[in-house]
């Protein structure tokens, strides 16, 4: 047999194969997918397309995939969530997720000192058939000026369950987090983050050029949450204490 797919959509072929569209049964249209290379082992490597459930479950790639003999690939559709605040039942949840995500303790501990510490202002979950699959925390980043203290945040940690990652849940949680920020009346927002992933939501490191920091470089970003609120703002942003050993 040529082809075959067990239940999480993972495609294996016995021949070289050009794949221009696949088939997703019980997956309804318009749901987004996410297609990874298969590694050895039969888990997911890297990603090779982003694509739509077309009519009657027929998934047409922009670009066909070149299939190599013996090898193959993981459709994943996107997982159904809620992005809704922390509250202190998932302090677990959230802690596994941060621990997952960077593959060690040091962000899930921050989280739990900036929270213990008071600086949080947003700490957002995404939630999954009742488990957590993201995280985004958002808490004080003071920048001192000459004419006085601009308050600001700083957007970290966030994370994504490994399994969960580059299926959007990251991209849903970045605006949501701004946006209850904005309506708690915070203006501005620094991160230090994937320069390639940040930008799309507004961070530049233009913006946070007059900003000075331990951090430099284009990792170091900054965003309005209402516009203009940088204008005018130079100074040097202060890391609270529990950032201590990162900065
Ligand atoms: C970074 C992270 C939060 C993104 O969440 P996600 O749910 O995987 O993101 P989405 O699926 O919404 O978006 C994926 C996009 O992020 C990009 N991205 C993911 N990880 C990245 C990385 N390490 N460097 C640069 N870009 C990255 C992907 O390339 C993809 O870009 P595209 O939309 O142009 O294809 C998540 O991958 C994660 O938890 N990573 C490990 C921990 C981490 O690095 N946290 C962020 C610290 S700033």
């Amino acid at each position: 047999m040529n082809l075959y797919r067990d239940t999480h959509y993972t495609f294996r072929f016995a021949e070289d194969r050009l794949i221009p569209r696949f088939h997703l049964e019980g997956v309804e249209p318009g749901r987004a997918v996410t297609v990874f290379a298969l590694a050895d082992d039969g888990s997911r490597s890297h990603l090779l397309a982003k694509a739509r459930v077309g009519e009657g479950g027929w998934v047409e790639l922009a670009d066909s995939l070149v299939v190599r003999a013996g090898s193959g690939f993981v459709a994943v559709p996107a997982p159904v969530y809620t992005i809704r605040d922390e509250v202190p039942t998932d302090a677990e949840g959230v802690r596994l997720v941060n621990r997952l995500a960077f593959n060690g303790d040091a962000e899930a501990d921050l989280v739990e000192v900036l929270r213990a510490g008071g600086y949080v202002r947003a700490s957002l979950v995404a939630e999954s058939e009742g488990r957590i699959v993201g995280h985004i925390l958002l808490s004080d980043l003071p920048i001192v000026t000459e004419c006085g203290t601009v308050s600001a945040l700083a957007l970290a940690p966030m994370a994504v369950l490994p399994e969960f990652q580059n299926l959007g849940v990251g991209s849903r949680l970045v605006p949501a987090g701004l946006d209850a920020c904005r309506e708690r009346g915070h203006r501005i927002v620094v991160v230090l983050g994937h320069p390639a992933f940040y930008p799309r939501f507004g961070f530049s490191p233009a913006l946070a050029m007059r900003l000075s920091s331990p951090f430099s470089g284009e990792a170091f970003m900054a965003a309005e949450l209402v516009p203009g609120a940088l204008t005018g703002v130079a100074g040097r942003v202060e890391y609270t204490p529990p950032f201590g050993a990162w900065v």
